[in-house]
C-alpha cells in the first residue's frame, strides 16, 4: 500500500487538534496512555532534575509537555510539530503553566534543524512511527544527540511493531481487543485503516540499536505493553 504523504499527514492532523489536547484521557487510542505520559515524564524529571529546557517532537497539543511541566515547573519549552494547529493549542496551554520561555517551530522532523548541546530533555511522542526508512529513523536520533547536553536524556513513547511475524499478529489482535473494549469493532477498523495508511513503526530493538548507534551512553525501557512502548537513552 502507498503510505500518506507528509502533506497528507499534516491535513489529518490539522483537523484532529482536540483528540491531542486532553491530559485527563491521553489518546485514548494508544493502550496505557495516560501510564505512558507519567513513566516517560517520570524517567526525564529523575534523570534530569535540574533541567531547564525540553524540547517536544511532534508535540501535538503538549500533552507530553504539560505532564512534564507537574513535575519540573517552569521549564523553558521548544514546541515542534508539522501541524500549525496542533503547535498553536499547544503554545497556548504549556505558555499558560510555565514561566520559561515557549517557542515554537513548524516542522516535520526530517527537516527539522537544531541547536546543538541546548536541550536537557527531549520528548517524541507518537510522531516517529511516521519515518519511514532506515536512513531517517537514524538520522533523527542522531540529531537528538546532537541537540542534547551532556547527560539530557531522550524519551520515546509510541505504536511499536514486533520483529516475528506471529508475535506482530498476537500484539495485535490484543490491541483490536483494546479498541474494541474501548469503543467497538468500527472503532477498532477505523484504527486499524489509518495505521495502515500512515503509519510505519519499528520494533523497540531497532530503535534500541538507532539510538545506542547515535552515541547515547545508557538507554532504559520504561514499559511495553502490545503494540506500545516507552523506552530512551541518556547522551
Ligand atoms: C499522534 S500525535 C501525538 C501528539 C503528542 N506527542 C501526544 O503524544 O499526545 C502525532 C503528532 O505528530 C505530528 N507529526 C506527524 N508527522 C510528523 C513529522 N514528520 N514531523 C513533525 N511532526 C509530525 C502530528 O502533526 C501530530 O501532532
Amino acid at each position: 500500500m502507498t503510505k500518506s504523504t507528509v502533506a497528507q499527514i499534516r491535513n489529518r492532523f490539522d483537523n484532529d487538534v482536540d483528540r491531542f489536547s486532553n491530559l485527563e484521557t491521553g489518546q485514548t487510542a494508544v493502550m496505557d496512555t495516560l501510564l505512558l505520559l507519567d513513566v516517560v515524564t517520570g524517567a526525564a524529571a529523575q534523570i534530569n532534575p535540574q533541567a531547564s529546557h525540553v524540547l517536544d517532537v511532534g508535540c501535538g497539543g503538549g500533552n507530553f509537555t504539560m505532564r512534564l511541566l507537574q513535575k519540573l515547573p517552569n521549564l523553558n519549552v521548544t514546541l515542534v510539530d508539522l501541524s500549525a494547529p496542533m503547535l498553536e493549542r499547544a503554545k497556548s496551554r504549556v505558555a499558560k503553566v510555565t514561566s520559561g520561555q515557549v517557542d515554537t517551530q513548524q516542522s516535520d522532523i526530517r527537516e527539522l534543524t537544531l541547536p546543538t548541546a541546548q536541550f536537557d530533555v527531549i520528548l517524541a511522542g507518537s510522531v516517529l512511527h511516521h519515518l519511514r526508512t532506515d536512513t531517517e529513523w537514524q538520522a533523527v536520533f542522531d540529531k537528538f544527540h546532537a541537540a542534547l547536553k551532556p547527560g539530557g536524556s531522550v524519551w520515546v513513547s509510541d505504536l511499536i511493531e514486533h520483529d516475528l511475524p506471529q508475535i506482530q499478529a498476537l500484539m495485535w489482535a490484543r490491541y483490536g481487543d483494546y479498541l474494541v473494549d474501548f469503543q467497538d469493532e468500527a472503532y477498532r477498523d477505523k484504527v486499524y485503516s489509518y495505521i495502515e495508511q500512515e503509519d510505519t513503526p519499528k520494533s523497540v530493538l531497532y530503535q534500541i540499536d538507532r539510538i545506542r548507534q547515535a552515541g547515547f551512553s545508557q538507554v532504559e525501557i520504561l514499559h511495553k505493553n502490545s503494540c506500545f512502548a516507552a523506552f530512551g537513552g541518556v547522551k
